[in-house]
């Protein structure tokens, strides 16, 4: 496997930044409107999410670094995340990225960038979650519908 960040294409050949815009605005209008995992986003500004994500992927993409904010780890570690979650996000991102014909190269690189994280993030039991701050809440949302397959 390639490490991140490098492949045949540029970043700018993969579609630079206007292409990861489209993909993060697909991706999070069926993020919020998923009733599992949109509860995960009642208090997210959207637009905020979009141009984290795209900040983000920028610089894991090996565009530019612009990006400014927690890394992955600390930013879900108040929140119980399973691979079920996981997969449905994987499959809402596939989704994504297949409404807006972005390039396979780009489409696999995002894909290993994404799962590189399901290890560090995924949780066994809320006795694993550690709140940012004092106040803070744990996200523990089971799926509503476990009886048919989440995406
Ligand atoms: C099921 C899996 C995931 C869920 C439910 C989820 C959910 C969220 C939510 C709700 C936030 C907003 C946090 C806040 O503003 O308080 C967030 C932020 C973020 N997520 Fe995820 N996420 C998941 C997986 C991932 C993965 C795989 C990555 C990395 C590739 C990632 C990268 C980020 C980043 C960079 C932020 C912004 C952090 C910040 O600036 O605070 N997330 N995520």
């Amino acid at each position: 496997m390639e490490p991140m960040g490098i492949g045949k294409l540029s970043f700018e050949e993969l579609g630079g930044r206007p292409v990861l815009e489209k993909v993060a605005k697909v991706f999070y209008d069926k993020v919020y409107e998923h009733p599992w995992i949109g509860q995960f986003f009642k208090e997210v500004d959207q637009e905020v999410i979009e141009s984290q994500q795209v900040d983000f992927m920028s610089a894991a993409l090996g565009g530019p670094r612009v990006y400014l904010g927690k890394l992955p780890v600390p930013a879900h570690k108040h929140m119980l995340l399973n691979d079920e979650i996981f997969d449905l996000r994987e499959s809402l991102l596939k989704q994504a990225m297949d409404e807006v014909s972005v390039l396979p190269e780009l489409r696999e690189r995002r894909l290993t960038i994404d799962e590189a994280f399901r290890k560090k993030l995924v949780k066994k039991d809320i006795s694993e979650c550690e709140k940012r701050y004092k106040t803070d809440e744990f996200m523990d949302f089971p799926n509503p519908n476990p009886t048919k397959k989440a995406a």
